[in-house]
C-alpha cells in the first residue's frame, strides 16, 4: 500500500491476528478499490448516513458558513469529498476565492482524484492535499490562518473511546482562538435500521469488509481466500456500536509470509475488521468536553438520525 500506511501495516496485522478476538484497523479497507467500494457504499439506499449528513449541510452551509471569511477548510478523511462543495458554494466565493482547501486522508488516489476535481470547479481555490494518517500528522495542518477543521461521515464513530478522546484533543490542540472544529456523528436510532445500512442487500459492504483481506494478501504476500469470510455485522446495544466482523466458513490455516506467520481460524471464529459507534447527545457532548472542546451550535435533520456539531477549543 502506497502512502500513509506502508509502515503501519505489518505490525498492526501482527497484533491484530495474535489477538485473542482477532482484529484489523479499520483504516487498512481504503486502497483505491475499497475507496471505490466506500463511495459505492454512500449512494446505497440502506446507507443513509451520507444522505442525511448532506442534507443537513444543505440546509445549514450558510449557517454555517456566514461567520467564516477567507482561510482553511481542512478535512480530516476526505475520501472523495462530495460533501464539502456545499460549504464552499455557501461561502459566496464562486470561485473559491480566499480559501484554502486541506483533504488529510490515508487514501493517496482517492485524494488526487477528489482534489482534481475540486480545482476544476473552482478555479481560484488552492488545495493542499495532505496524504496522512490524521491521527499523527495533524501537525502538518498549515498554522496561522483561520480555519473550519472538519470530520464528516461519523468517521470519528470508528474509532473506540480512547483513540477518540486522543483524536479530538489532538484536533483540540492545532486549533487557534476562533477556529471552529465541525465534526458528523451518527445518532443511535432503531435497531433495524442501524443493522440494515451495514447489511445492504446488494452485498457492497461484504465486498469492502472482504477489501482488507485483498489489501492483507498483497502488501504482505498472505493467503486469505475472501471467499472463505463471511462479513457480519451487528449492533451492540450495551457498546452503542456496529461491529463489522468477518467469519471464516471452516477451520482454515492462513500463511502471512512476510511475517514469518501462520494463522488458525476455527469454523465460525471471527476477525473485528471495524467499530462505528453510534452516539445519543449526551454521550457525544461527554466526550467533546473531555477533550476540552465545547459544542457551540448542534445542527440535525428531522428526524435527528445525524449531527452535525460545531465545536470550538476550550482554550480560546
Ligand atoms: N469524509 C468522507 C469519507 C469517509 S470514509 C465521507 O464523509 O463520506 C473514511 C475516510 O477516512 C476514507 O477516505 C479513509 O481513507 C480515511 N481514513 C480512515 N482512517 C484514516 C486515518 N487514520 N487517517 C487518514 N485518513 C483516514
Ligand atoms: C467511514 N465510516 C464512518 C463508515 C461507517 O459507517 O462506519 C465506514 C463503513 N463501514 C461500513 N459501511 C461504511
Amino acid at each position: 500500500m502506497a502512502g500513509a500506511f506502508a509502515g503501519d501495516l505489518a505490525g498492526d496485522v501482527l497484533d491484530g491476528m495474535t489477538a485473542e478476538q482477532k482484529y484489523i484497523p479499520s483504516k487498512y479497507f481504503y486502497d483505491g478499490r475499497g475507496s471505490r467500494l466506500f463511495e459505492a457504499i454512500c449512494t446505497l439506499p440502506e446507507y443513509y448516513l451520507t444522505r442525511t449528513e448532506l442534507s443537513v449541510l444543505r440546509d445549514r452551509s450558510r449557517a454555517i458558513m456566514e461567520p467564516f471569511g477567507a482561510g482553511d477548510l481542512v478535512e480530516m478523511g476526505s475520501g472523495a469529498n462530495w460533501k464539502i462543495s456545499t460549504l464552499i458554494d455557501a461561502a459566496e466565493r464562486p470561485h473559491g476565492d480566499g480559501l484554502r482547501y486541506v483533504p488529510v486522508d490515508v487514501s493517496e488516489p482517492a485524494l488526487v482524484a477528489a482534489s482534481e476535481g475540486l480545482v476544476r470547479k473552482y478555479r481560484m481555490l488552492t488545495v493542499l492535499g495532505i496524504v496522512g494518517d490524521f491521527t499523527r500528522d495533524l501537525h502538518r495542518v498549515p498554522d496561522g490562518v483561520p480555519k473550519i477543521v472538519m470530520l464528516f461521515g461519523s468517521t470519528v464513530g470508528n474509532f473506540d473511546e480512547a483513540a477518540c478522546h486522543r483524536l479530538l484533543r489532538s484536533v483540540a490542540d492545532v486549533m487557534r482562538p476562533g477556529d471552529r472544529f465541525l465534526i458528523g456523528i451518527d445518532m443511535i436510532k432503531p435497531v433495524p435500521v442501524l443493522e440494515a445500512a451495514y447489511n445492504d442487500s446488494r452485498g457492497i459492504t461484504g465486498e469492502f469488509n472482504r477489501n482488507v483481506l485483498h489489501v492483507i494478501n498483497r502488501e504482505l504476500h498472505a493467503d486469505f481466500d475472501p471467499a472463505l469470510f463471511d462479513h457480519v455485522a451487528f449492533y451492540d446495544a450495551e457498546k452503542e456500536q456496529v461491529e463489522m466482523h468477518l467469519r471464516a466458513r471452516q477451520k482454515t490455516t492462513v500463511v502471512i509470509r512476510d511475517l514469518d506467520l501462520s494463522v488458525e481460524f476455527e469454523r465460525g471464529e471471527t476477525i473485528r475488521t471495524e467499530i462505528s459507534r453510534k452516539f445519543s447527545r449526551e454521550s457525544a457532548e461527554a466526550l467533546f468536553s473531555r477533550a476540552g472542546l465545547s459544542a457551540d451550535r448542534w445542527f440535525s435533520d428531522p428526524k435527528g438520525w445525524f449531527s452535525l456539531v460545531e465545536l470550538a477549543s476550550d482554550r480560546r
